[in-house]
């Protein structure tokens, strides 16, 4: 055992104010960083575990690991596997101030997100976001569709549009949805920005502030963002290899009032998940008996590869029970925020005149280049081509996920969409711990806990295996095996009694 290890661990001497608005972890940063710059904590000096700092100051450990990991990113600290975390002398990056954007729901999803940040660091695989990679995009024939509107239509294409949409997009919009059975008229397609302002808008229209919007757990995360912002309260329920379980939702819907559930029966994020038809089906006829309306996120409908195809809920909708969600985001290119609604629903209305509150309309150049995509097989072609990449990325992240994630990992094999949804195993680290030492060896993902409205998902990690290429895959999934040994015998006491 030499010097370091056996020098007691500094006491740190920190008041936090929990009823601040600045996120504990941020005034764990701010705190330690001006007692290093004034000199009372010096250059050598060992930290406390992570763990022990919690417990001393009553903080959840998440605070305290993102507090240490933005530290050590500035330069202030440095982790020396299994001696600990010491001061060490600010020279090597300079501080980067955090954006002070509005609150957060809770003070731990502020610290995974901020945490989750890092995955921008340069040379690091990320498989954290989640989009499609820029090279989906069909950016030489957008070129040529963006130029031939503007030839076609001149000035009239960049102005105003109705709100409800620019008409022949609704019409080819219809015919679009049309081919996975969904039966609508032009007149019940409402373009939108993206599907998040479809979300946007439909909890807006049909739930009041302080009511509650049921989902499943885990659930997508810019849906945890649109409850906060509506006043909206989230209950979430539990999943099962068919998605959100309904004896769950039944047992809640028997004791509460539920008008609106939240669902991605195709390809979940972040689960990867595909909701079987006789659960569609039994979905419907629980909204149904408890008369509730389902908002169902189709954002990801189109990216099967393999497999059989189930209808989205709104083709099996007999009742008007469903509004259907989705974008050409995904699909195509997330940058024109070009979404759309499908509602035959007496919402239709009220939603249409929210949406012309929000932003008079989309975006009249970007609706008519999306209707040329359409129109002339573009969309079509492109999504076929991204779609071989996409399995191609999956097959490839299968292969190095079996090789190089540690014994005791479990994941299901997804047939479509750009998630790979793992379970760490328990007796190692956490996601949010494991995540610090993957940045260190240049790989991210996103961290479980940011998909549940409760504290599940802490072993959980979600691969975006569609973001690298096939030759990045293997070494990205490479670098996490070995982020998680190197974690895993860091504290290897730890790993025997992880908290968050
Ligand atoms: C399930 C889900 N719904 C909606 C969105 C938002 O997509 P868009 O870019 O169309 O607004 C996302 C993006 O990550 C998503 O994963």
């Amino acid at each position: 055992m030499n010097d370091v290890e056996m020098s007691p661990p500094s006491q740190l001497s920190i008041e936090l104010e929990k009823d601040s608005q600045e996120p504990i972890y941020r005034q764990l940063i701010r705190l330690i960083r001006e007692q290093i710059d004034s000199g009372d904590l010096e250059n050598g000096a060992r930290l406390p575990a992570s763990r022990d700092l919690a417990l001393q100051l009553g903080i959840s450990r998440i605070s305290v690991v993102n507090a240490y990991a933005e530290l050590r990113s500035e330069g202030y600290l440095s982790t020396h596997t299994g001696r600990g975390t010491f001061v060490s002398t600010p020279t090597q990056f300079s501080s980067r101030p955090y954006a002070q954007n509005g609150a957060e729901p809770t003070q731990d999803l502020h610290a995974f997100r901020d945490l989750m940040r890092l995955a921008y660091k340069p040379n690091v695989i990320n498989f954290s976001h989640g989009t499609p990679p820029g090279d989906f995009y069909p950016v030489q024939q957008l070129h040529g569709v963006i130029n031939r509107v503007i030839e076609r239509d001149g000035a009239s294409a960049l102005g105003y549009e109705p709100p409800e949409g620019y008409a022949p997009l609704r019409a080819s919009v219809r015919d679009y949805v049309n081919s996975w059975g969904i039966r609508c008229l032009p007149s019940q397609v409402l373009v939108t920005g993206g599907t998040q302002q479809g979300l946007n808008l439909a909890v807006r229209a049909i739930l009041a502030p302080g009511d509650t919007l049921v989902t499943s757990n885990p659930t997508y995360l810019g849906m945890r963002d649109i409850a906060f912002s509506c006043g909206v309260r989230l209950h979430g329920v539990e999943m099962d290899d068919d998605g959100i379980s309904l004896v769950a939702l039944e047992e809640y819907a028997s004791t509460h009032d539920v008008k609106l559930v939240y669902v991605m029966p195709s390809f979940h994020n972040p689960t990867g998940l595909v909701m079987p038809l006789h659960r569609r089906r039994q979905l419907l006829q629980l909204a149904e008996d408890y008369d509730f309306t389902i908002l169902e996120d189709g954002v990801y409908q189109e990216f099967q590869f393999e497999g059989e195809s189930v209808p989205p809920l709104k083709a099996l909708d007999e009742n008007d029970r469903v509004i259907f969600v989705s974008g050409f985001t995904k699909s195509m290119v997330p940058g024109l925020r070009i979404g759309y609604m499908i509602s035959t629903h007496k919402h239709y209305e009220n939603i249409a005149r929210i949406k012309a509150a929000a932003d008079i309309s989309s975006p009249g150049l970007n609706q008519r280049a999306m209707h040329l995509m359409l129109k002339h097989g573009i969309a079509a072609q492109q999504l076929d081509l991204n779609l071989q990449k996409l399995r191609r990325r999956r097959d490839m992240a299968l292969r190095a996920a079996e090789t190089h994630l540690p014994e005791g990992s479990t994941w299901s094999k997804p047939i479509g969409g750009l998630y790979l949804w793992v379970e760490l195993p328990h007796h190692g680290p956490t996601a949010a711990e494991l995540y610090v030492t993957a940045i260190q060896n240049g790989v991210a993902f996103a961290i479980g806990n940011v998909f549940y409205t409760n504290d599940g998902g802490t072993y959980q990690v979600r691969l975006n295996y569609a973001l690298q290429d096939e030759a990045s895959i293997p070494e990205g999934i490479a670098r996490l095996g070995r982020a998680w040994q190197l974690a895993y015998h860091a504290d290897p006491q730890a790993a025997h009694s992880l908290i968050l």
